[in-house]
């Protein structure tokens, strides 16, 4: 293959042309990015390796400008930045894959061999370029582990088409956060985005929100309504928790991904609509489809472009990131001093694995910025008692059955504390006698 590498280091310039050289690659080499678009315009290479960060142009404009030579061209990144952002822009503007300084030459090598693969399968990919130059302010996706990068890279491709995409991942992970990304970079951003909760409903009324219906379709129907895919015209419908479709409605979404129609509920006249669907779920679909209560045929057709989400304990590494983050947001929604965390609180943080993700992380940082006076927060201000976990444990109760006795005791302290230890008023409050109260008291060893 002809690969054709443009870095300002020379180091760089020197050991990769060798290595690729070695390896049987015609190398080609350019120090300025405007030197490269020469070369890249009159070598035509099979791949270009390009610095993101050059002495005269920025790297980004040279891989518009590449991919508008010759999209044929495979473009790939070499970047010392982690945002998103940048990988998304890369992303969308064509390039094929992107590397992290330092460079690790077996990442690099293996990135170059699938380019060759592809070449030889004549498999090119080819991706829409967007020369659009306006600019989104995102909710910012945090995270530089593979995982998030890849997901990256899923954001920057499925953007500017209108694949159905599904989300899969653990409650709290940032699925809605994801759509919102693939709706908002995307070139149908200026359309609608809506958000449909499938749990939230009957299956009637489920109907109609997502379908519309006619004057006088049912009792209480007086008028007729625009439905949810109605009202996303071009844009992005966003089904929540769609593994709790009920069944028929899966059938109805499945001829809209089919037949791109549907018609409102009691409505005869069939509806044509644009819409793309990105659906969510924190179930494994798979195992539903096997256990019969999720229809197959809908799955395959959902699932054109999956996203995984791990969960947050799975990516230990992007938690200080997102503690930083949260940190800076948090103290600024409460107009309080940014705030800084001290080590042990850190590894307090990391040490813990998060079953309520993301969004308990988020969670039990605001309780710590409001708990912590100072500016640093501190090992006991993290308070980490998870809901998720107390949902899946079993409580106490269900291990320990309570004795009739031992209620009666929390029953009587209960009431003693309620009525700030005045005997009369907490047997006013029980029914019962003073000498039955000092009895009990007695007897339970109950302390003022
Ligand atoms: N990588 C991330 N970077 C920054 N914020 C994140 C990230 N992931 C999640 N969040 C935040 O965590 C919270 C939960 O995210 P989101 O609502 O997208 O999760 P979800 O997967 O849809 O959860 P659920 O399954 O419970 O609906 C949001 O406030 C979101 O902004
Ligand atoms: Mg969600």
């Amino acid at each position: 293959m002809k690969v054709l590498i443009i870095d300002d280091q020379n180091a760089i310039l020197e050991s990769l042309s060798m290595f690729f050289s070695e390896k049987g690659h015609e190398v080609l080499t350019a120090e300025y990015g405007k030197e490269g678009l020469e070369k890249a315009r009159s070598e035509q290479p099979d791949i270009v390796i390009l610095d993101i960060r050059l002495p005269d142009i920025n790297g980004i404009e040279v891989l518009k400008t590449i991919r508008s030579i010759n999209d044929q061209i495979f473009v790939l990144m070499i970047t010392a930045f982690h945002d998103m952002e940048t990988t998304i822009e890369a992303m969308k503007y064509g390039a094929y894959d992107y590397i992290h300084k330092p460079i690790n030459i077996d990442e690099l090598n293996a990135s170059v061999n699938k380019v060759s693969e592809a070449l030889t399968l004549k498999n090119n990919l080819s991706i829409y370029i967007n020369d659009q130059k306006i600019q989104y302010k995102l909710d910012t996706i945090i995270g530089k582990t593979k995982p998030i990068q890849q997901i990256f890279k899923l954001i920057g491709l499925t953007c500017n088409n209108k694949a159905t995409v599904l989300i899969q991942g653990e409650s709290g992970t940032g699925k809605e956060l994801i759509a919102k990304a693939i709706h908002y970079n995307g070139i149908m951003r200026d359309e609608p985005l809506v958000s449909v909760n499938c749990s939230a409903l009957v299956e009637t009324l489920l109907e109609s929100e997502l379908f519309g219906h006619e004057k006088g379709a049912f009792t209480n129907a007086l008028y007729a309504k625009k439905g949810k895919f109605e009202l996303a015209r071009n844009g992005t419908i966003f089904l929540d928790e769609i593994s709790e479709l009920p069944f028929e409605t899966q059938a109805k979404i499945l001829r809209f991904l089919q037949e791109k129609e549907f018609e409102r509920v009691g409505g005869e006249k069939t509806i044509k609509s644009d819409t793309r669907i990105i659906a969510a779920t924190n179930k494994n679909l798979i195992k539903m489809v096997r256990d019969g209560t999720f229809r197959e045929d809908l799955f395959f057709r959902l699932k054109v472009i999956t996203i995984t989400v791990p969960p947050l304990r799975e990516r230990k590494s992007d938690i200080p990131l997102l503690v930083d983050f949260f940190l800076h947001k948090i103290s600024k929604e409460l107009h309080k001093k940014p705030r800084q965390i001290s080590t042990r609180a850190l590894d307090k943080i990391v040490q813990y694995q998060w079953p309520g993700n993301v969004r308990e992380l988020e969670n039990v940082l605001m309780r710590a910025v409001v708990l912590s006076v100072e500016e640093v927060i501190m090992e006991e201000h993290i308070s980490i008692i998870s809901e998720v976990e107390v949902e899946n444990h079993p409580t106490l109760e269900e291990t320990h059955f309570k004795s009739l006795e031992e209620l009666e005791k929390e029953h009587i302290t209960k009431a003693l504390l309620r009525v700030g230890g005045q005997k009369g008023n907490a047997c006013e409050l029980l029914k019962i006698s003073r000498p039955t109260l000092r009895k009990k008291i007695q007897k339970y060893d109950i302390r003022a």
